[in-house]
């Protein structure tokens, strides 16, 4: 019989803990035993995965030493306390949250772009997933980097409330109601209402004026990319969307790359849905196409008219799946495979 592992998901309860659970079924994942953790608050609840009820732990109390792979959602702060408690307990952590993603001796793992990097996991029990909205870009990127390079890259993001967890998707929805009902509005997540508006504020400000979201998406670029030279230059909004975050991208290729050039390399793009039609609804879109979907979709492929090496791109996927939890069961997957 195939080899099991025991598995705890930290933030089980949550928007990407939900989700993990559920690919965990849908792939399959060989799971001998598996721990829900959460805070006191949900301690005792049950959730389902594999045709089983399973019952939620209290984290704080969890002995770490029970499991071999820990799947860590409930934000920075948590798992700065305790990804290190677990991981030298012998739980090999893929971490959701920004907060070691770049540190040297962490791997962050695209596994469509960089799944060698996993080999480094040994150093300290920890690999990182990336941001949501690098990760769509790159998969979408990486075949073109390989093929012609490139030098820099423009990007404008269209990003769902469900990557500020729960909480936001409620803020949305119930906004949205009040609103249709002639009520005011409560403004919480967000520093602006987010119904029927955009918001083009994500995380805090920085120093030069971009905003941490933003700049994650350079650092985790020139790290996965191992390529410090790659220029980033993003500005990432918030929409009114509940799931799937879009991107509209441009890039200055080293060497030039027509349209149908990078639509080609892109057909046969593992994790990549090409959906590129010049007519009405040829195209990708959040909540249509990407939401419970695994695939990045890239539409709207065209030559930039003002940049001899410029291509655009128009990039959708759900972030919560590739952004997130489909990403760290890919990493899991590999990891069970190739190193544990
Ligand atoms: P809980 O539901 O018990 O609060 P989201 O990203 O949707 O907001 O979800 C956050 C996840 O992180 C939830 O599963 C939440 O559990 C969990 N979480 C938040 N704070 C803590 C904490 N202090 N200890 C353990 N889990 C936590």
């Amino acid at each position: 019989m195939s080899k099991k592992f025991d598995v705890c998901v930290v933030g089980a309860t949550g928007a990407v803990g939900e989700v993990i659970l559920s690919i965990l079924g849908q792939r399959d994942f060989p799971i001998n035993n598996l721990y829900p953790l959460a805070s006191a608050n949900s301690a005792g609840k049950k959730v389902f995965c594999q045709g089983k009820s399973w019952t939620v732990q209290d984290l704080a109390t969890f002995d770490f030493s029970k499991t071999q792979i820990g799947l860590f959602s409930a934000g920075g702060n948590i798992s700065e306390k305790y990804a290190p408690i677990a991981a030298d307990a012998g739980c090999v952590v893929i971490d959701n949250t920004a907060h070691f993603r770049r540190d040297e001796d962490i791997p962050l793992v695209i596994p469509e772009v960089n799944a060698h990097a996993i080999a480094g996991y040994t150093k300290r029990n920890i690999i990182a997933n990336p941001n949501c909205s690098t990760i769509q870009m790159l998969v979408a990127l990486k075949p073109i980097y390989d093929a012609v390079g490139i030098e820099r890259i423009n990007v404008a993001t269209y990003q769902a409330v469900s990557g500020s967890g729960k909480k936001a998707i409620t803020e949305l929805t119930d906004q949205t109601v009040n609103l249709l009902n002639g009520k005011d509005v409560e403004v919480g997540v967000y520093p602006k209402q987010i119904a029927f508006n955009v918001i083009p504020h994500i995380d805090v400000f920085q120093d030069n004026g971009y905003t941490r979201e933003e700049m994650k998406m350079v650092w985790e670029t020139q790290k996965i990319f191992e390529d410090e030279n790659i220029l980033v230059n993003p500005t990432a909004v918030r929409v009114p969307v509940i799931y799937g975050h879009s991107e509209a991208i441009n890039i200055e290729t080293k060497q030039k790359i027509t349209a149908a050039e990078a639509s080609n390399i892109l057909a046969k793009a593992s994790g990549v849905t090409l959906m590129d039609k010049r007519e009405d609804g040829g195209y990708a879109t959040p909540f249509v196409e990407a939401s419970n979907n695994d695939a990045t979709f890239v539409s709207r492929i065209r030559e930039d008219i003002s940049h001899d090496k410029g291509l655009n791109l128009w990039v959708v996927s759900d972030n919560i799946r590739k952004g997130a939890a489909l990403n760290s069961v890919q990493i899991a997957e590999i990891l069970i495979k190739q190193y544990l």
